[in-house]
């Protein structure tokens, strides 16, 4: 049992003169992607370039853009695409280093942007914050948190294209996490630095980024809420 894989080939920071090359590759019932180019590195072209490291799912560096779409290869079984040919290429809206590395800057330097770290309301306390289980703000938070960092939804997403600012799926979703997180202390500041084009306002709700999240994740989701806090942000503002 093997595959025909065509993978795209680029070797410096623009994707000018990239090529595809295609290689044959043995399968067992359970490879995944990830074990598919490794295959290649290791057996047929020690030259091809891309990231990856837990291979578990856990640390989202493995993003590859497979069959038209981003994954987290390290768990996307090749049976589970029903093709077959793969055709691998790095993620979209970032520098390419090489191959199917790119440059994750822009992503993680947007992150930092919206002040992604817990600002404690109270941060000598020795006190256990209580949240409740079933709190409307633990049910808001929840299905957001997960998040590996994967980058796939900023590649997914039109907007990083078309909006050199915006600020992206992840970072957008991450802000709010804190913002409605009672024991953060920046969420007025947030609110004020996602309340523009780059920020929440910029989502024109497509969806693309839900769509690919491996972690179930809806940042759409939560640039819903996000608008809806906006809008109460700015009456609380206008009337004090
Ligand atoms: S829903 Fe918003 S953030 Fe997600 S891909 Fe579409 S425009 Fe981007
Ligand atoms: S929201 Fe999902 S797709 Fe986006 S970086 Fe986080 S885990 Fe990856
Ligand atoms: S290698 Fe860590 S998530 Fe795939």
């Amino acid at each position: 049992m093997g595959i025909t894989v065509k993978i795209r080939r680029c070797s410096g920071h623009t994707d000018d003169n990239f090529r595809f090359d295609t290689f044959e590759v043995p399968l067992t019932d359970n490879s995944n992607v990830l074990d598919v180019v490794n295959y290649i590195q290791n057996n047929l072209d020690p030259t091809l370039a891309f990231r990856y490291s837990c291979r578990a799912g856990m640390c989202g560096t493995c993003s590859m853009r497979v069959n038209g779409k981003n994954r987290w290869t390290c768990r996307s079984t090749v049976k589970s695409l029903r093709s077959k040919m793969l055709t691998i290429e790095p993620l979209p809206h970032y520098p390419i280093i090489k191959d199917l590395a790119v440059d994750m800057r822009p992503f993680f330097d947007r992150y930092r942007h919206v002040r992604s770290e817990f600002v404690s309301k109270h941060p000598t306390s020795k006190e256990f914050a209580k949240i409740q289980p079933n709190s409307k703000e633990r049910r808001d938070i929840d299905p957001q948190i997960e998040c590996i960092t994967c980058g796939c939804c900023y590649g997914e997403c039109n907007l990083v294209e078309t909006n050199s600012g915006y600020l992206g799926p992840a970072a957008i979703n991450r802000a709010f996490t804190l913002i409605a997180d009672s024991r953060d202390s920046a969420g007025e500041e947030r609110l004020d630095l996602l309340n523009s084009p780059q920020g929440a306002w910029g989502c024109h709700t497509q969806f693309n980024c839900t769509d690919v999240c491996p972690m179930g994740i809806s940042p759409t989701r939560a640039i819903q809420k996000l608008k809806r806090k906006e809008v109460g942000h700015a009456f609380k503002k206008f009337f004090s």
